[in-house]
């Protein structure tokens, strides 16, 4: 492996430059076989790419579609920051994602579906047989449920086939999907239809997860009533059956709003619909994610440039030919399936691989078992699912004769030393591997090496990808220069396809959120005015390459999801007994975070297991299982600054056994040993060196 340094990191801590101690890690080259066949080897993309050739470069992208009518500008900065895409362009995502395909590849896998039973075989779907139950259900959207282009419609559903189906017919039509994730509650989505004013839902009966048949239709009716309560009927449930003809819920279907879809897509047998050509600059969809508020947001993406955002870079970052045979274990319900599991590989004509369930079901061998028997060859998941594949089985893909030639890791940062097992083990030497950094905002990739020309550096993200140019700021707006390992603020000083829209309906929070930190001058039509701001905390070392830290506002990252600690404060504080919650992220060894809560009780109330449990139950219910807090700590009081602010850093800090730091401006300093004392007991914990998301988590305040 070339190039082995030591270095160590400059040490100098002031209040908004955390100087960052890590040493360099050893450099690994892709292999020669890697390069031979790889989509992208020629060096030229960095000049052409280049902020010179910026915007035209991404033409390139939007080149790889097939457009009704080509674009006449490709980005139009008149009303910054939202910029926009290819304009006058005409296109459609699910044609370019289906039918272009068919001329070609009409009877290789689109789809292939793995049940998580394994006595079920996987269920592959042909390109022509994903062009006729696109078809099918389009025209069920259109004539039974009377969507039309820009409507919205939410959608939660579970990872089998029908899922994509379903937006791929959302997108035919030009109707804008929500896709919440399967595992969110139905309170969860029922608010979210509301924000999003969707009056249809679209449903799964039941799936399986670990074994058993989760009735998750049980959870439209609380949708239902979620959405109602905030002033949106919900007219329509279309409910896919996992089993068609044996319906798997035990709720009941409701007479004149729910509909079996298998049944009345019999009238629909062979309807063809043509594709609407939408303008470029339509929302294809909408995907919601917490932020610093309670209430989620949704992310408005365009049609056009996000597709030919993940086209290019599905091709280019994710190597992806139309012969290979690509997993991605993420859940369609985030962004990353999205983009990386239906858009980008379908737009590819690849065989995109689903699976149903839980990992490491009935045991430790599943995902190599399923890779071997499809002859996966491209790989993509998040380090919290390689740290629990390394504990269910550090040896395990040893038995397996799978072959991949690359793999992805993304959505929180990687550990060098789980990186190298990725490598190691799992890519057995020979695959290549990119640490991609994004966000739900950002539509695909913005950092990472380019897997047949850039070296690879455990746990570094990389570079910006090509058109993307990364820079790291301090407080005061000063960019930092490489190699003085001081921690920033990464943002991305251009605009680029793949960037949201707006927040759906919130174009004030849009622009206060992203761009206000660091816009030039908010009067400038220049985009080099608005750089990104993307919440992250970042080091960019001697070499460009960027290491992300974690996020820097109230966001905890759980497991590579994002959860706001406003919303979960929120739910905790509709239990009656509590009067103040606090939500703070802890270190987990499979997860990386999980969210830890502290509650004060109202006058009158005694702590008991009783009330922790409900809060518990409150979470899961408002949010999901995702949200389930490692710990629920009662406590007296909480520390606060003399404004009356709690003061989540000291709590972070005790939750974490680090040092609480200066605690002498608090109104209460005293309530933070009593505080200590119901975490950690009576004796006094060593403090520790906490990683820097941490240190910087609740800074701000
Ligand atoms: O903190 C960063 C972390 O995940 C956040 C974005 O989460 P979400 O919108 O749910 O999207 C996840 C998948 C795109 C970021 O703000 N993150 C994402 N990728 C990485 C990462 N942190 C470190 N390394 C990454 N590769």
């Amino acid at each position: 492996m070339a190039d082995s340094k030591t270095k160590s990191a400059v040490v100098d801590t002031t209040e908004h430059q955390i100087a960052v101690h890590w040493k360099e890690e050893e450099n690994y080259k892709p292999t020669a076989e890697f390069i031979a066949q790889a989509n992208l080897t020629d060096p030229a993309i960095n000049e052409r790419f280049a902020e010179k050739n910026f915007p035209q470069c991404f033409e390139e992208y939007a080149d790889m579609l097939t457009w009704y009518k080509r674009w006449d500008t490709v980005l139009d900065t008149n009303d910054p920051p939202f910029w926009k895409w290819f304009v006058g362009g005409k296109i459609n995502a699910s044609y370019n994602c289906v039918d272009r395909h068919l001329a070609k590849y009409k009877n290789k896998a689109a789809l292939i579906s793995v049940p998580e039973p394994e006595g079920e075989d996987p269920v592959t779907i042909t390109y022509q047989e994903l062009y006729i139950r696109v078809n099918e259900f389009a025209a069920l959207l259109r004539d039974f449920a009377g969507l039309k282009a820009g409507d919205r419609v939410t959608i939660h559903m579970p990872m089998l086939a029908e899922l994509p189906i379903t937006m791929l017919a959302c997108a035919r039509l030009g109707v804008i999907h929500s896709v919440v994730f399967g595992g969110f509650s139905g309170e969860a989505c029922g608010l979210r239809a509301a924000d999003s004013g969707s009056n249809v839902l679209i449903y799964m009966d039941g799936y399986y997860r670990s074994g058993k048949m989760i009735d998750h239709k049980a959870s439209a009716e609380i949708a239902v009533a979620a959405a109602e309560k905030e002033g949106q009927k919900i007219d329509k449930i279309l409910v896919w059956r996992r089993h068609p003809d044996k319906y798997c819920s035990a709720t009941p279907m409701v007479k004149g709003r729910d509909f079996f879809v298998d049944e009345i897509l019999k009238d629909y047998r062979g309807k063809l619909v043509d594709p609407v050509p939408m303008d470029a600059e339509a929302p294809l969809f909408l995907m919601y994610t917490s932020g610093t508020t309670g209430k989620p947001k949704g992310c408005q993406h365009r049609t056009g440039g996000y597709l030919a955002y993940v086209t290019g870079t599905s091709k280019y970052i994710q190597d992806i030919h139309p012969t290979d045979t690509y997993w991605c274990m993420a859940d369609i319900g985030w962004i990353t399936g999205h983009s990386y599991i239906v858009y980008g590989p379908l737009a590819l004509a690849a065989t995109s691989v689903t699976y149903e369930g839980v990992p490491t079901y009935p045991d430790a061998g599943r995902v190599w078992r399923i890779a071997e028997r499809l002859g996966v060859n491209i790989f993509h998941t998040s380090p919290t699912a390689i740290r629990m594949l390394r504990k269910a089985g550090a040896e395990e893909p040893r038995k397996y004769h799978y072959n991949f030639k690359h793999m992805t890791t993304v959505g929180e940062p990687i550990e060098p030393e789980v990186w190298r097992w990725y490598y190691n083990e799992v890519g057995k030497q020979k695959a290549v591997i990119v640490d991609t950094w994004w966000q739900t905002e950002n539509g695909g990739f913005l950092c990472s090496t380019k897997p047949a020309i850039d070296l690879m550096k455990p746990g570094s993200a990389g570079p910006g990808v090509p058109g993307i140019y990364p820079v790291i700021y301090d407080e005061q707006a000063k960019e930092m220069s490489a190699g003085t390992g001081k921690a920033g603020n990464i943002c991305i000083k251009n605009p680029w396809p793949g960037i949201f829209q707006t927040i759906w309906g919130d174009r004030e929070r849009f622009v206060k959120q992203y761009y206000s930190k660091y816009c030039k001058d908010p009067k400038s039509k220049k985009w080099q005015d608005w750089p990104y701001f993307a919440a992250d905390g970042a080091v960019l070392a001697a070499d460009g390459y960027f290491r992300i830290l974690g996020r820097v506002d109230d966001v905890i990252n759980v497991a590579g999801h994002r959860l706001g600690t406003k919303e979960l404060e929120s739910a905790c504080l509709t239990v009656p007994e509590v009067a103040e919650a606090a939500v703070v992220p802890v270190v987990d060894e499979i997860k990386g975070r999980v969210p830890e809560i502290y509650i004060v009780l109202r006058p009158g109330y005694a702590p008991s297991k009783e009330i922790t449990d409900r809060v518990i139950a409150t979470l899961e219910t408002m949010i999901g299982k995702i949200a389930r807090p490692k710990q629920v700590h009662i406590v007296p009081d909480m520390p606060k600054t003399r404004s009356g602010k709690i003061m989540r850093r000291v709590l972070a800090a005790i939750s974490n056994t680090l040092d609480t730091g200066d605690i002498s401006t608090l109104a209460n300093p005293d309530v933070v040993e009593q505080i200590r004392q119901v975490v950690q007991g009576k004796e006094k914990v060593a403090t520790k060196e906490g990683p820097e998301d941490l240190k910087q988590f609740g800074k701000e305040e």
